[in-house]
């Protein structure tokens, strides 16, 4: 995990997971900075990810205030308990939903949490966040907001990627991937990780798009992508094309059955 500035206002905490077939899959956290500093996300929930360390590296975790989870799944929430340990003032942002989910795990304690809801916003004294429902996402919890002080929008899940190498999963900036390259990723990825979208009504698919596309962020911090800046509407282009584009079928078990006896050693 490493860390990079970008713009005045957001820390990338950036790592990256090899996903067999399908490539380097980026996976961010982020500090927005300010009067009350955010962290988005928090990593990866391998055991030798230490979030709290890499965040050192950037601030110290004594002063976050608010932990705001994208969405409770585990390339998410890796660094969530140490940080609450590590933060003691801070709170974690998420849905109701997202506390149950917590739940079934390791319950969050409730006087940490702060609720919102797509559609609400949160007024840090500098900055108003606003919560809203990304186009694409998988799970059930997910918000993502847009920040008006800085006009960047961090959008959980929605826009990822993998690359084809890891040091483009590292990368500081999305446009080092050709356009066309990046489309044909982030539509991979979309028919991976929100499968519903094949099926879902296009119209009202359509409009959550256009929302998002109406807020013109500057800067997309997408989870699972690098940075994307001053590239909206190839990002909200690409959204429009998802529901049409191939759905994903996974490798079945005389794949993985042939992939293991390539492992075996000859047998002389
Ligand atoms: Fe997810
Ligand atoms: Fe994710």
């Amino acid at each position: 995990m490493h860390a990079y500035r970008t713009g005045k206002h957001a820390t990338v905490l950036s790592d990256h997971l090899e996903v067999p077939g399908i490539g380097f899959l980026p996976v961010n956290a982020f500090v927005l900075h300010g009067r009350e500093p955010v962290v988005i996300d928090t990593g990866l929930s391998l055991p030798d990810r230490d979030f709290v360390a890499a965040l050192k590296t950037v601030m110290d975790p004594a002063d976050v205030r608010w932990i705001w989870l994208t969405h409770p799944d585990r390339d998410h929430t890796g660094g969530l308990f140490d940080l609450m340990d590590a933060a003691p003032r801070a709170r974690v942002i998420t849905t109701f939903l997202g506390v149950g989910i917590m739940s079934t795990e390791r319950p969050l304690p409730l006087d940490r949490v702060y609720l919102l809801n797509p559609g609400q916003s949160l007024d840090l004294g500098d900055r108003m966040l606003h919560g809203f429902r990304p186009p694409l996402f998988d799970n059930p919890a997910t918000v993502g907001f847009y920040d008006d002080a800085s006009g960047v929008c961090f959008s959980s899940d929605c826009f990822g990627a993998a690359m084809p190498s890891a040091e483009l999963a590292t990368s500081t900036d999305a446009r080092e991937v050709a356009a066309s390259d990046l489309r044909a990723a982030q539509l991979l990825w979309a028919a991976v990780d929100s499968p519903w979208v094949h099926s879902a009504h296009t119209d009202r698919y359509f409009e959550t798009v256009r929302s998002m596309r109406d807020i013109e962020p500057d800067v997309v911090f997408s989870t699972h992508l690098p940075p994307a800046i001053g590239i909206g509407d190839q990002l909200f282009d690409m959204l429009a094309e998802a529901p049409a584009a191939d759905p994903f079928v996974g490798p079945d078990q005389q794949a993985l059955e042939m992939m293991l006896a390539s492992f075996e050693p000859a047998h002389v």
